[in-house]
């Protein structure tokens, strides 16, 4: 997937006050088109040098297969993550509104993952054990403070053996102090107190480059446990759920590892190599104890199910390959297998798991190598208005029916819904009747259509809205 250099036509409706966004080489304006030429806060001479300055000092490169899933705070207009996407990495970017503008924006508009996110005093939105690399350059948070409460954040969502990846200041501080005009002991100090921290969290510093610097969070916590009995820290939580991401407060202690037989072991279960790791069963699911109840049988079977599903889709709207559909959105997402069978279209999703859904599956779309995030429908969805050309809503209307108005819901994805940009309701019959009365009274079109596609029965009915605004 090509996101990097993506050009789109400047639209009134935006207001840029390009002074920040121009100064660090984010997006330049070219007549009337927008222009991003890869620039960073972190890599003013470009992404491309940045990403191959970090591939230089990854202990497995980023062509690998073996980094997939990506988090990039504080992330700009995600030019980190448009490169990565060349190698087929998905990076889930997210930063706040702020001064830096609508950035989240502006990487919606290009065509990239990303969502407004920030690291305060929740939790962020995903499960523990989620991501294959956490990113962060030049990103403002104060990793070190309130008793390093961020990177023990970062240390949840961190697959074992994932890379915390950390450039600015104050890595190599010797070099860089005076280009950063900071105070060389100001730096100096909080270097000292990250690789405390990075200590605390039984990471282990595995590179140190001219810029970036990299940790690896451990396999399993074995060393760690042994060196808890000996040292006062590192502080193990002893309650709350780790894979709780929606308006949780974070802590300052570590969430223990899945407990392995030896030291070898990868706790929680290895995984598959990109693109292999998409349709291998997920450990999640592997896992009796932990699985919900679901079987491998059940998982099998939702993935052929939404191959076949999303293969009548594809004829229905004509060709996901087309290039019309980018921005993809799965409002409920279940295993990510609208997503998997997605992958094969120039398109990215969204797999969105509501906080309360029966079986919270979000960390085994994680697995599987896909993005994602927890939400409640009965709130707004953390990004920017016509952000999404394509939204999939499946059984979310009768699971918010008795929950919060679902006009609220529908108000919301239209709000979320590009001109000219698609919704596929798919749900039970009595319940696609409401959703069409609703539909017609917000003015938009709807067509009903069978659920039951290639001659495969399926008593869901699929209400198919276009947005021709
Ligand atoms: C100087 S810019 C760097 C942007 C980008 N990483 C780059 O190198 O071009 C700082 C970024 O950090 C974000 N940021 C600041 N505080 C944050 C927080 N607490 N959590 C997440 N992002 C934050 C800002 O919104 C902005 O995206």
């Amino acid at each position: 997937m090509k996101g990097l250099n993506v050009l789109y036509q400047y639209q009134k409706g935006i207001t840029l006050h390009f002074i920040g966004l121009r100064t660090q080489n984010w997006v330049r304006l070219e007549g009337q088109k927008l222009v991003f030429p890869g620039g960073g806060t972190s890599f003013p001479d470009g992404v491309k040098g940045y990403v191959h300055a970090l591939n230089k000092v990854l202990p497995v490169t980023l062509e690998s297969g073996l980094i997939r899933t990506v988090l990039d705070v504080g992330c700009g207009v995600a030019s980190f993550g448009a490169y990565l996407m060349d190698n087929e990495i998905m990076t889930m970017s997210i930063a706040p509104s702020d001064e830096h503008e609508a950035q989240v924006q502006f990487a919606l508009e290009r065509g990239l993952p990303a969502m407004l996110g920030v690291l305060s005093t929740h939790r962020l939105p995903f499960p523990s054990r989620s991501f294959d690399m956490a990113h962060c350059s030049r990103c403002l948070v104060p990793w070190t403070a309130n008793d390093g409460l961020y990177l023990r954040e970062i240390d949840r969502i961190l697959r074992p053996g994932g890379y915390w990846v950390l450039s600015g200041p104050p890595i190599n501080w010797r070099v860089n102090y005076e280009a950063w005009q900071i105070d060389s002991m100001v730096l100096e100090k909080e270097q000292n107190m990250l690789e405390e921290l990075a200590m605390q969290l039984c990471w282990e510093k595995v590179a140190e480059g001219e810029q970036i610097a990299v940790w690896q969070k451990p396999t399993n916590h074995i060393s760690c446990i042994h060196k808890s009995k000996t040292l006062i820290s590192p502080k193990f939580c002893n309650s709350s759920d780790p894979d709780n991401g929606w308006y949780t407060k974070m802590t300052a202690c570590i969430f223990p590892l899945p407990e392995v037989k030896d030291i070898h072991e990868v706790s929680g279960g290895a995984l598959e190599k990109w693109p292999k790791r998409l349709n291998t069963p997920p450990p999640r699911v592997r896992d009796e104890n932990n699985n919900d109840g679901f079987t491998l049988k059940t998982y099998t079977e939702d993935t052929r199910t939404w191959e076949r599903r999303v293969s009548a889709y594809n004829a229905m709207l004509k060709s996901f390959s087309s290039g019309k559909y980018r921005n993809v959105m799965d409002m409920n997402a279940g295993f990510g297998g609208f997503a998997a069978a997605m992958v094969k279209y120039p398109v990215w999703v969204m797999n969105v798991v509501p906080f309360d859904a029966k079986s919270k599956n979000l960390g085994v779309i994680y697995e599987r190598g896909l993005i994602g995030t927890y939400m409640d429908w009965c709130e707004p969805f953390s990004t920017y208005p016509r952000t999404y050309d394509l939204i999939h809503a499946h059984g979310i209307f009768s699971m918010y029916i008795n929950k919060c108005d679902i006009t609220d819901i529908l108000v919301e994805m239209h709000r979320i819904l590009r001109p000219q940009g698609t919704v596929i309701i798919r749900d039970n019959e009595d319940v696609i009747v409401k959703v069409k009365e609703m539909i017609d009274k917000i003015r938009w079109k709807g067509t009903l259509v069978a659920g039951d596609q290639n001659g495969t029965f399926d008593p869901q009915m699929i209400l198919l809205v276009h947005n021709k605004e």
